[in-house]
């Protein structure tokens, strides 16, 4: 089981970092990936305008990737009133000191200011545990900034089954093992840098992208040595562009290959790649996302009723 919040349309970090190993899970076992519409709330509750686009926006990039809505269920937390009403009985045992000390919870109340620091999203960490626990997902495909919320949900799920007897399924988190995709200004790619090169992108904005990279700031004239450990571009040409990059390795350390020539080629293979994605995604009607998360909701929900009995059970409400 894993989520997302839907902030809108996603980048090639998203599509390389978590997108390919949700499709590789989905392969394997049952899986449900659920778009986060609640999470988003605890931080957007002013700007919910565009939260209906999102959500499908982020779908249709989910689809694109190549998750199989015949082998994934997908849904919206919202449309699985379930997970609401886990919060509300786990919110009963969780002692406010563990979602305080969550690092980031202090992180986005120093960053965001004290407007974020709500009820709701200082659960938001428990919200997380409850999307996972609903349906009894034994493993959470996260990045690393996510592992402190799996550890409090472990918590939370030993202390429930310690109270009530054993009923929910600690969850294990597995880390992607890929690497950060650097963006176009060399940090790593994300909306808020706006340093992204979208899924949705067409190839001449891509490319236009790709032209404005940085590189290594010490290669300045075309026949300059460069470094590519240090060069985004490079980083990128190692993703998509594997039997080419001892070559480019080579050159550009020597001097040979310039910055420009280096970019025209990462500009081609990155719209190679990435072709099959958005011919996919050209091809989805957007309103059949919608047919598709009824669908998951149906089953997400039949799954959650069940772990939502139990837990009452346990809990002996009458
Ligand atoms: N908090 C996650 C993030 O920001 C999104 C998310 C919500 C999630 N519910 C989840 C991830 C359940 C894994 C499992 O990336």
């Amino acid at each position: 089981m894993s989520g997302m919040r839907p902030t809108g349309r996603l980048h090639i970090g998203h599509l390389v970092g978590v997108l390919t190993q949700w499709v590789e899970f989905a392969k394997g076992d049952e899986v449900f990936f659920e778009v986060a519409d609640l999470h988003a709330l605890t931080t957007a509750y002013e700007r919910t305008g565009a939260l209906r686009v999102n959500v499908r926006e982020t779908v249709l990039d989910w689809l694109a990737a190549g998750v199989d809505p015949a082998r994934a269920t997908m849904y919206v937390q919202s449309h699985v009133p379930e997970i609401s009403e886990l919060h509300l009985l786990l919110s009963m045992i969780v002692p406010i000191s563990w979602l305080q000390r969550v690092p980031t919870f202090k992180d986005q109340i120093g960053a965001l200011g004290a407007e974020v620091a709500t009820y709701g999203f200082l659960g938001y960490p428990l919200m997380q545990l409850c999307d996972i626990a609903i349906m009894r997902a034994d493993t959470v495909p996260v990045g690393k900034d996510q592992l402190s919320h799996l550890e409090l949900g472990r918590e939370i799920v030993r202390r429930f089954n310690f109270l009530y007897g054993p009923t929910l399924v600690e969850p294990q988190a597995t880390l992607s093992e890929f690497p950060d995709v650097p963006g176009t200004d060399g940090r790593k790619m994300s909306k808020s840098y706006d340093n992204h090169i979208e899924i949705a992108d067409d190839e001449a904005a891509t490319t236009k992208k790709v032209r404005a990279m940085v590189t290594d700031p010490l290669k300045v004239r075309r026949h300059d040595p460069g470094r590519p450990e240090v060069c985004p571009v490079f980083a990128l040409q190692r993703i998509v562009n594997t039997d080419r990059v001892p070559w480019i390795d080579e050159n550009c350390r020597t001097g040979a290959l310039g910055c420009v020539d280096c970019k025209a080629e990462l500009a081609e293979r990155l719209n190679a790649f990435m072709r099959p994605v958005r011919e996919r995604r050209l091809a989805i009607a957007p309103e059949s996302v919608d047919a598709i998360l009824e669908d998951g909701a149906a089953k997400a929900r039949a799954v959650a009723r069940g772990t939502l009995a139990d837990v009452k059970s346990a809990m002996q409400l009458p």
